[in-house]
């Protein structure tokens, strides 16, 4: 007594050195990728530039994620789902794992009126992206598949997931067994289907991300004329369809015939701001079948009740207020307002001298830079104007000498961005 207690003090148990390793082994699949996926490795050079210049003010034209707030009609739709979850009468659980009956009905009424998709053909999900690794997994590992070149990495990096491929080629940087259709100016970014081998799946993505072309009526006619022909299915990404202002097609079901070897993805994300809610959508049409007269939708259906348990009930009531006349509108307020981006970054890289593509029916612009390796353009386009940029070998090696803007930002930073770009640019 009188004296401080004696302290006491807790020791870690010393950290043991040897390393300790599992028996397993790697999946070899997962080894052939290469490098990161290519936005987190956008984010990697990103932060690498701000560290070392801590004051720049870095505006992102790069990975195509939407800035603006979600429009309040809709919002407000999922306030008042997740406010009812709190109550007895309002609280719900699992749902279907294949989606809301009422946004089936609504998808289909609103996306596919007069093109036959019924109800129960559209899957509703957490976005199109995770609907394709779904399909692959659905296809397997034996089987093989066709992607634009350039083409959104999501469908080559998950093939080589599955399997589906060989190793990568250094020398033409491309993975073995993939069929790369190029897409280029020259061929007016549609591939040469003469000129391209049969494969069981093909990779289509329409408005392009990232060229931001657009595939014509009688362009598709020819993609589903070639699909019926050899006996292969179409996976058609139309994510970008609401940027649509010509009279290209939206669906894949526009084209007669398409019912039989087409699957279509869908999904809010670029419509309404949904990125981080994450909603979306894949049709598998009844009549599409296997060699042996299976049905696919039945398969997917399989794997979504396995893989999946229903999209977000908040994200889908939320969805439900996106396809109605007030939400479809404010939907298309917030797509002319990209729309508007988009025109001025294409205006000008046009206007200092740059051969532009896209831009119009999708909020990519794609410019090109011949001669020169995209990662160069993107590290001097970073280095000198603080803005991000999304390098085109990124998305395979058709994309290389080119470099792809992206027109989802707030309007004042892309004013700054068009004032650096004429900067670093202008004669
Ligand atoms: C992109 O920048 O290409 C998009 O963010 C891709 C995506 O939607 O996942």
């Amino acid at each position: 007594r009188g004296r401080a207690a004696p302290r006491v003090r807790c020791v870690a148990e010393p950290i043991q050195k040897e390393a300790v390793r599992t028996r397993v082994k790697r999946n070899v699949n997962l080894g052939k990728l290469q490098a990161g996926y290519l936005f987190p490795e956008i984010a990697r050079r990103r932060n690498a530039h701000l560290a070392q210049n801590p004051d720049a003010r870095i505006i992102s034209l790069g990975i195509g994620d939407t800035t603006e707030p979600i429009p309040k009609v809709i919002a407000e739709a999922m306030e008042a789902a997740a406010r009812g979850l709190s109550t007895l009468e309002g609280y719900s659980g699992y749902g279907a794992e294949q989606g809301q009956g009422a946004l089936r009905g609504a998808l289909a009424s609103t996306f596919y009126k007069g093109l036959g998709v019924k109800d129960s053909e559209i899957f509703v999900s957490d976005g199109a992206k995770c609907d394709i690794s779904r399909l692959q997994l659905m296809f397997g590992p034996a089987l093989s598949v066709a992607v634009q070149d350039p083409s959104y990495p999501a469908y080559v990096d998950s093939s080589v997931m599955l399997g589906q491929t060989g190793e990568y080629d250094t020398g033409v940087q491309q993975y073995r067994n993939i069929v790369y259709m190029p897409c280029t100016p020259q061929n007016n970014f549609f591939p040469d289907l003469s000129a391209t081998p049969r494969t069981d799946v093909i990779f289509f993505c329409s408005p392009n991300n990232p060229t931001g072309n657009t595939a014509s009526r009688a362009q598709l006619e020819e993609l589903v004329a070639f699909a019926r022909k050899n006996g292969s299915i179409i996976v058609y990404d139309s994510a970008y369809a609401i940027y649509v202002e010509d009279d290209s097609p939206k669906s894949i079901y526009e084209i007669p015939g398409a019912r039989e070897v087409a699957i279509e993805t869908g999904s809010f994300s670029k419509y309404a701001g949904f990125t981080g809610v994450r909603l979306g959508w894949t049709v598998v049409p009844d009549e599409l079948q296997y060699e042996d007269g299976f049905p696919v939708i039945r398969d997917f259906n399989r794997v979504m009740c396995t893989c999946f348990n229903g999209a977000s009930n908040i994200a889908q009531a939320g969805g439900l207020a996106c396809l109605s006349p007030e939400g479809l509108a404010a939907m298309q307020e917030l797509v002319a307002f990209y729309k508007e981006n988009t025109r001025m970054l294409r205006a000008t890289f046009t206007e200092l001298g740059f051969s532009t593509y896209g831009g119009v029916n999708a909020p990519y612009v794609w410019v090109q830079f011949p001669g020169r390796s995209s990662w160069d353009v993107f590290e001097e386009i970073l280095t000198k104007a603080d803005i991000v940029t999304t390098p085109g070998s990124g998305f395979g090696p058709g994309g290389e000498g080119f470099v792809r803007a992206s027109a989802f930002g707030h309007r004042k930073n892309i004013v700054e961005a068009i004032d650096r770009l004429k900067k670093l640019y202008g004669k």
